[in-house]
């Protein structure tokens, strides 16, 4: 079953904040379905939001009649609402350029056609860079690996192949995965509902920690190395992934572990100097108060609920893309890439 797909003018996704007790397809029929869908995480991950989007605006251009106003006005409205769902991973920036340079083409003229042949291209590609960049990544798994990841980097938060859960499946094809510990990701566990449920699906071995037990792993002797993927990257290769990340960089630093981020370039972003750009989203407090819906906290406490943090890039070991692996100077390397 495909967790992202377009089918009779209507896009279909697979609702991951029910996973893994409910496997439950969502039909997004309006901009506002697809927003709803993006900002509560029912499709989440950098470059599966990224699709969702461009699909939107196809959504768009299909719901456009001539007593809508102005065709161009009105993609732009969409394309607003769209960008206003979630603002760190540049995927959903970069997607959503891409289909304004069709419409906008097009001579600001109707044609859902060439939108729906562009948010096909920007799937079909997500799925070919993944792949690429899981073959790069691979190469750096040693034998006997026993790897940590974070959040959710598989095919849900992708096309459908995954950056950092690309890469441990082809290592496991090459049978250099011994295990993959899985944190579960705290406030929306990403980790335990996601990357577990995916990881055991392909019968890779996994298994789930809190994310509080990485040190303990770290210190035994347990972890080779850290992948996590990323939701936005400096030109400096400075990184924004999930929220805990950047401890882990940390730790990993401390006890000499290899810390690898991946991400396609469409997640690089050029025009953010450094990581200290970075706008990070804040979400709603009760994500931090409850837990699967029960509060575990006063209801009153104060919170912070960022959903993201940046790992500064001298924690990073290296970057790895669908081009290759970026190590040294960063700056260079990552404009160079780009360029
Ligand atoms: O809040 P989420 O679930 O969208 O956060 C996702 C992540 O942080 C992923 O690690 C990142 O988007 C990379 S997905 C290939």
């Amino acid at each position: 079953m495909k967790h992202i797909e377009w089918k009779n003018h209507c896009l279909y996704l697979l609702d991951q904040r029910l996973l893994p007790n409910e496997v439950k397809i969502i039909a997004c029929k309006t901009v506002e379905d697809v927003c709803e869908m993006i900002r509560t995480l029912a499709v989440r991950g950098a470059p599966a939001i990224g699709i969702a989007g461009a699909y939107g605006m196809v959504i768009a251009a299909e719901a456009w009649n001539p007593t809508l106003g102005n065709f161009r006005k009105f993609m732009e409205e969409a394309e607003k609402a769209i960008a206003a769902t979630r603002p760190t991973a540049v995927n959903l920036f970069w997607a959503l350029e891409q289909m304004r340079s069709v419409w906008q083409g097009n001579g600001g003229t109707y044609d859902p056609q060439s939108l729906l042949d562009k948010a096909k291209e920007i799937e079909e590609d997500d799925i070919s860079r993944c792949k690429v960049l899981s073959a790069y990544g691979a190469t750096l798994i040693p034998d006997h690996a026993h790897i940590l990841t974070h959040c959710n980097a598989g095919a849900l938060a992708t096309g459908g192949y995954g950056t950092a859960l690309g890469i441990i499946r082809r290592g496991h094809e090459q049978g250099k995965v011994s295990m993959v510990y899985a944190d579960e990701t705290r406030p929306l566990l990403q980790g335990a509902r996601l990357t577990a449920y995916e990881l055991m699906e392909d019968h890779i071995p996994v298994t789930l920690i809190t994310d509080n037990m990485a040190a303990y792993l770290m210190g035994q002797g347990k972890i080779d190395l850290v992948i996590t993927g990323a939701d936005r990257i400096a030109a400096n290769g400075d990184a924004a992934n999930k929220i805990g990340t950047y401890g882990l960089a940390v730790l990993a630093q401390y006890h000499k572990i290899p810390f690898y981020i991946t991400a396609p370039l469409s997640t690089f972003d050029l025009t953010t100097a450094t990581g200290k750009d970075i706008i990070i989203e804040e979400r709603n407090g009760d994500e931090v108060r409850s837990l699967g819906g029960i509060f575990t906290a006063p209801r009153e406490v104060p919170v912070v609920n960022p959903a993201f943090d940046v790992t500064p890039h001298e924690l990073i070991t290296a970057i790895i893309t669908e081009k290759g692996i970026i190590h040294g100077d960063y700056q260079k390397g990552i404009a160079e890439m780009l360029g």
